[in-house]
C-alpha cells in the first residue's frame, strides 16, 4: 500500500515515538499484531514545532527556516543536523515500518476480509442450515398443523357419528324395546297356539273317531237306506198299489154367482154354509156332497186336498212315488174328473204354480244327481195324446192326417212301446221340462187343427228310467207316466152334434174301460180287460203287476156342478174300495175307524 506523503506524516504523527523507546521499540511493538498503539498527546519536541512533517523539499524549508535562526550556532547545527541524520534515519525506518505495517494491515485486512467471508459464509451457512431448520420445522409444523387439522376432521367425523351412532342407538333401543313388546306378544301367541295346537290335535282325535264313526254310520246307513226302500215299497204296498185322492178346487166368483142364484136347488150348503158350495172336506181323508137331492153323502179317500192347499202340498204327498220310479217301479198318476174341475192344474199346473209334472221331473233328477257316485242313469220320454181313440205323438207332430202310424207294442217282459212314436233322451230336468212344453204346444196347435177343445182328449207324459248300479252292474226299469185325463161331463144326447156324441162316447169308454182295469186290479181278478181301449193298453205296462197307480179325483165344489161331482166321487170310490183283498179290505176299515177317530178328535180340539 503506498500512502501519499501527507498519509504519511499524518500517520507519523499518530505514533508515538518517545525519545527513551526508539524506532526499534515502534517496530517490535508493530511486528507485533495484538501490539496496541499509544499515540501520545504530545508530539516530540522536535516535531511540534512544524506542525507537519513533510517530504525533503518541506523539510529542507523548514530547516531553512531555523537555520536563519540558528544558523548561527554551530552546534545547533550540528545537532540539528545530527538529528536531521536520525530523523531522516528514523524516518527511513519509519517508512520501512510504515510499509511493513502496510503489509501487515494489508494481511490483516486480508485476513479480516477472510475472517469477514468466513463469518458471512458461517454466518450464510448457519443462515442457511438454521432456514433449513426452520423450513423443517414449519413444513413439520405445518404437517403436524394439518395432521392436527386431519385429526381434528376426523374427530369432527367421529363425534358425528358418534352422535349418528347415538341417535341409531336410540333407534335401535327404541326398535329393541318395540320387538321385546312383540316377543312378549309373539309368545302369548305362541303359547295360544300351542294350546291351538293341542286343541287342534284333540280335535283331529275326534275328528278321526268321528270319521270312522262316519265310516260305519255311513255303511249302516246304507243298509238302511235299502231296507228303507224295501221297507218303504212294503209300506206303499200295505197302502195298496192303487191310491186315490180327492182334490177340490177353490170357487170362482162366476161359480159362487150362479150358485147363490138357485140353479143348483141345493139347500144344504157347504161346509162354510155357503149356498154355492156344495163340496167341503171333513178332514184329510173325507169329503162331504151335498146333493141336489137335498142329501149328503161322504166319501172316504187315501187324502182329501182342501180347496186352500196349494202345489207344493199336493205334491209332498206324491214325490214318494217318484222314488218308487227309481226304484224300478211303473207308476202312474192321473187325473179325473169333469171338465173345470182342476185336472190341468193339478198335473201340469201353470207356470206361477206349477204342477205335478214339472215338479216331479225336478224331482226326479234330484234323486238322480244324489245317486250318481252309485249309480248311472238313461232317461227318456215320450208324450201322446188320445183323441177319439188315435194317438197323437207330441214330440214328434203327424204331417197331414197321419195319425194311425203310432202302434202300441209290448215286448216279453210286458213293456209298452208306441211302435212309431218319438223317443227323446233327456239328461236333465230343464232339458225334460222343455222337452215337455214342446209337447203341450203341439197339443195346442193339434187341437186348434182339429178345432177340440184339450180337455176332450187325454194327455200322457212317460218318463222311462234305466238306472245301472255301478257297483253290481244290474239295471232297474221304472217308468213314470203321468196322465191328463179328458173330462168326465156326460154329454147331453139333446142337442149335441155326431163329432160330440163320438167324442163323448170315445172318452166314456175309454174311462169306462179305465175303471174297469182298475176295479179289476182292486179286486184282484185273474182278468182284467187291459184291451179294451187304447188308453188301458198304453197303461198296461203302468197298471196292476208291480206298478203303483194314484189318481186323482178333481172336484169342483160348485153348487151347479154337484151331479157331476156325485159320479165323479162314486167312480173313485169304486175304483178304490172293490177289492177282493180281504186282508187289505180289513186294513182300509180299521184305517178308515181310526181316521174318523183322528179327525172327530181334532175337531173338538
Ligand atoms: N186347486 C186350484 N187352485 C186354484 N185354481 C184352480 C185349482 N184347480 C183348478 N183351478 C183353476 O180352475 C180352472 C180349471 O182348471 P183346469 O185344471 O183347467 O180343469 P180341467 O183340466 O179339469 O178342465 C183353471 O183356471 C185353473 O187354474
Ligand atoms: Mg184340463
Amino acid at each position: 500500500m503506498h500512502y501519499s506523503a501527507r498519509e504519511t506524516t499524518r500517520r507519523a504523527h499518530a505514533l508515538t515515538i518517545s525519545p527513551s523507546s526508539p524506532a526499534l521499540d515502534v517496530a517490535s511493538k508493530i511486528h507485533d499484531p495484538a501490539a496496541t498503539f499509544q499515540v501520545n498527546k504530545d508530539p516530540p519536541v522536535s516535531l511540534k514545532e512544524n506542525g507537519s512533517l513533510k517530504e525533503n523539499g518541506n523539510l529542507k524549508e523548514n530547516g531553512n527556516a531555523k537555520s536563519k535562526t540558528s544558523t548561527d550556532d554551530p552546534d545547533v547545527v550540528k545537532v540539528l543536523r545530527k538529528a536531521t541524520y536520525k530523523v531522516s534515519g528514523d524516518t527511513q525506518k519509519l517508512r520501512q515500518l510504515c510499509t511493513e505495517f502496510d503489509a501487515k494491515e494489508e494481511d490483516y485486512k486480508k485476513r479480516i476480509h477472510d475472517l469477514e467471508t468466513e463469518l458471512r459464509n458461517h454466518q450464510n451457512e448457519s443462515t442457511k442450515t438454521h432456514d433449513r431448520d426452520i423450513r423443517e420445522m414449519e413444513n413439520r409444523m405445518e404437517l403436524v398443523a394439518q395432521k392436527l387439522e386431519a385429526a381434528e376432521r376426523y374427530m369432527a367425523g367421529k363425534e358425528e357419528e358418534c352422535n349418528m351412532l347415538k341417535l341409531d342407538l336410540d333407534t335401535l333401543n327404541e326398535e329393541n324395546k318395540r320387538l321385546k313388546e312383540n316377543l312378549n306378544d309373539m309368545m302369548l301367541k305362541l303359547q295360544d297356539y300351542e294350546e291351538i295346537l293341542a286343541q287342534k290335535k284333540t280335535l283331529n282325535e275326534q275328528y278321526s273317531r268321528i270319521l270312522e264313526e262316519h265310516r260305519v254310520l255311513s255303511e249302516d246307513f246304507n243298509r238302511e237306506r235299502v231296507l228303507r226302500k224295501k221297507y218303504y215299497n212294503q209300506v206303499e204296498e200295505m197302502k195298496g198299489k192303487i191310491r186315490v185322492f180327492c182334490r177340490v178346487r177353490p170357487i170362482t166368483e162366476s161359480e159362487r154367482r150362479r150358485g147363490s142364484s138357485g140353479s143348483s136347488g141345493s139347500s144344504g150348503g157347504g161346509g162354510a154354509g155357503d149356498a154355492s158350495i156344495v163340496v167341503s172336506a171333513e178332514d184329510e181323508y173325507s169329503v162331504s156332497l151335498n146333493t141336489q137331492r137335498g142329501g149328503q153323502r161322504s166319501f172316504l179317500f187315501d187324502r182329501v186336498f182342501q180347496e186352500h192347499e196349494d202345489q207344493e202340498a199336493v205334491f209332498r204327498d206324491t214325490h214318494a212315488l217318484v222314488q218308487s220310479a227309481l226304484d224300478g217301479y211303473n207308476v202312474t198318476i192321473m187325473a179325473y174328473g169333469q171338465t173345470g174341475s182342476g185336472k190341468t192344474y193339478t198335473m201340469l199346473g201353470t207356470p206361477e204354480e206349477p204342477g205335478i209334472a214339472p215338479r216331479a221331473f225336478t224331482r226326479l233328477f234330484q234323486l238322480l244327481d244324489e245317486g250318481r257316485a252309485r249309480q248311472e242313469a238313461a232317461v227318456s220320454t215320450y208324450m201322446l195324446e188320445l183323441y177319439n181313440d188315435k194317438l197323437i205323438d207330441l214330440l214328434k207332430p203327424a204331417v197331414g192326417a197321419d195319425t194311425d202310424r203310432l202302434d202300441i207294442k209290448r215286448d216279453k217282459k210286458g213293456a209298452v212301446h208306441v211302435q212309431g212314436a218319438a223317443v227323446r233322451s233327456v239328461s236333465s230336468a230343464s232339458e225334460l221340462n222343455r222337452a215337455f212344453n214342446e209337447g203341450l204346444a203341439n197339443r195346442h196347435t193339434a187341437a186348434t187343427k182339429m178345432n177340440v177343445e184339450s180337455s176332450r182328449s187325454h194327455l200322457l207324459i212317460a218318463v222311462c228310467l234305466s238306472i245301472t248300479s255301478k257297483q253290481t252292474g244290474s239295471v232297474l226299469r221304472g217308468k213314470l207316466t203321468l196322465v191328463d185325463l179328458a173330462g168326465s161331463e156326460r154329454v147331453s144326447k139333446s142337442g149335441a152334434s155326431s163329432d160330440q156324441l163320438k167324442e163323448a162316447n170315445s172318452i166314456n169308454k175309454s174311462l169306462s174301460a179305465l175303471g174297469d182295469v182298475i176295479s179289476a186290479l182292486s179286486s184282484e181278478s185273474s182278468f182284467v180287460p187291459y184291451r179294451n181301449s187304447k188308453l188301458t193298453m198304453l197303461l198296461q205296462d203302468s197298471l196292476g203287476g208291480t206298478a203303483k197307480t194314484l189318481v186323482f179325483v178333481n172336484a169342483s165344489p160348485a153348487a151347479y156342478n154337484a151331479d157331476e161331482t156325485l159320479i165323479s166321487l162314486m167312480y173313485a170310490t169304486r175304483i178304490k174300495q172293490i177289492t177282493n183283498n180281504v186282508c187289505k179290505n180289513a186294513d182300509n176299515k180299521e184305517i178308515t175307524r181310526l181316521k174318523s177317530v183322528i179327525s172327530k178328535k181334532k175337531g173338538r180340539d
